[in-house]
């Protein structure tokens, strides 16, 4: 341990971004964890304004943090030149190869009872490597499944699970896409195998996503390729309140540092009014606490979300009519009580 502060970089980004970081700062300041930030520019805006959407000066500070807060950042859903999606640059860059997105059960009318799961999503490869083209009428993606790519990431999901409720189930598409999808699974279940105290199960992804549906509450750990964690997360986070409580950290090696963000995006729809739900920016916080080995920090940032949650204020993704601010205030109070 040396004497130098906590570095941490933010990056509101773009939309809402701008709206629930700073909240979840000024809450993470509020638990009396010592931090210095230090701010840097990503995304659309940041692409209008300086022609890159990822300055390099934002991936060198980004190395030199400890950890990183991410807001969002708006994409376009067409091809722009020039233009590439920053964040899953960044993951890259700092080779942050395992998404961690929890969904459990708040108690609001819009979340399902009886959940507790942690959606470990392979953050490096897939379909995500994005390497697209075109050929006249025809588009090709190419997916990249690799032995150590799978390994390393069921080993986070295994370890997880082991600090859980010890069950992990694998999601593939196997039958379909037997070298990609297949070598996922064989590596999966190998690396599964060293871990005798798991109940293991597979599940193709598309009974995986009725599953979750209707059977929500069976599941502890749940690993898989990028593209499927992705869509899996999202639909977890909509059977417990929605994308305005869905938290998600980005962990690398124990050289990089690791970048905590909402799973939802840019939410252009309400961007500027001030009612962005900051829950999901602030319990990504909380999963940076725990990251740093701060769990009474964290536990605090966590029942100081649950009271709000249960008693309000809400924003009006939860059926409320409070500000972003006003969330957010009640939560320091809490938190600053607690810590009196
Ligand atoms: P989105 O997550 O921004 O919004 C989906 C819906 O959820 C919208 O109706 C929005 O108002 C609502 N919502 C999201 N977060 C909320 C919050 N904190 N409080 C209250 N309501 C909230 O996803 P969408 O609309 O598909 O994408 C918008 C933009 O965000 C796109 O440009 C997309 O590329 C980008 N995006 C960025 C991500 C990132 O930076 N990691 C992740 C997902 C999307
Ligand atoms: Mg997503």
């Amino acid at each position: 341990m040396n004497d130098m502060p906590f570095q941490l970089v933010v990056i509101e980004g773009d939309g809402i971004g701008h709206e629930v970081i700073p909240a979840a700062t000024q809450v993470l300041a509020a638990t009396g964890f010592a931090f210095e930030t230090t701010h840097a520019q990503a995304g659309w805006d940041c692409f209008e304004r300086c022609g890159t959407a990822l300055p390099e000066e934002t991936v060198a500070l980004a190395r030199r943090g400890d950890a990183i807060l991410f807001g969002a950042v708006s994409s376009p859903s067409h091809r722009v030149e020039g233009y590439s999606s920053p964040i899953v640059r960044l993951r890259r860059e700092l080779d942050l190869y395992a998404n961690l997105r929890p969904s459990q059960s708040w108690p609001v009318e819009t979340s399902r009872p009886g959940i507790d799961l942690l959606i470990v999503r392979e953050n490096s490869e897939g379909l995500y490597v994005k390497r697209e083209r075109r050929e006249g009428d025809t588009a090709i993606a190419e997916r990249v499944i690799t032995r150590q790519g799978s390994e390393r990431i069921v080993r986070v999901a295994c370890e997880w699970a082991m600090r859980r409720k010890k069950h992990l189930t694998v999601v593939h598409k196997a039958n379909v896409l037997p070298e990609t999808c297949g070598l996922f699974r064989q590596r999966a279940l190998a690396v599964a195998a060293t871990y005798p105290d798991l109940t293991v199960d597979e599940m193709l992804v598309d009974a995986m996503a009725m599953r979750l549906v209707t059977h929500p509450e069976r599941f502890d750990v749940v690993v898989s390729t990028n593209l499927f964690g992705d869509i899996l997360s999202d639909e977890a986070a909509g059977l417990v309140g929605g994308l305005g409580l869905a938290p998600s950290a980005n962990i690398g090696s124990m050289r990089s540092p690791a970048l905590f963000e909402p799973v939802h995006g840019s939410a252009p729809d309400i961007a500027g009014q001030g009612i962005a739900n900051p829950i999901a920016a602030i319990l990504a916080a909380a999963m940076l606490l725990d990251h740093w080995s701060q769990p009474e920090h964290a536990h605090r940032v966590r029942q100081a979300v649950r009271h709000v949650i249960q008693n309000g204020p809400h924003t009006p993704d939860l059926g409320g009519a409070a500000t972003t601010d006003q969330v957010t205030q009640v939560m320091i109070e809490r938190i600053t009580n607690d810590n009196r």
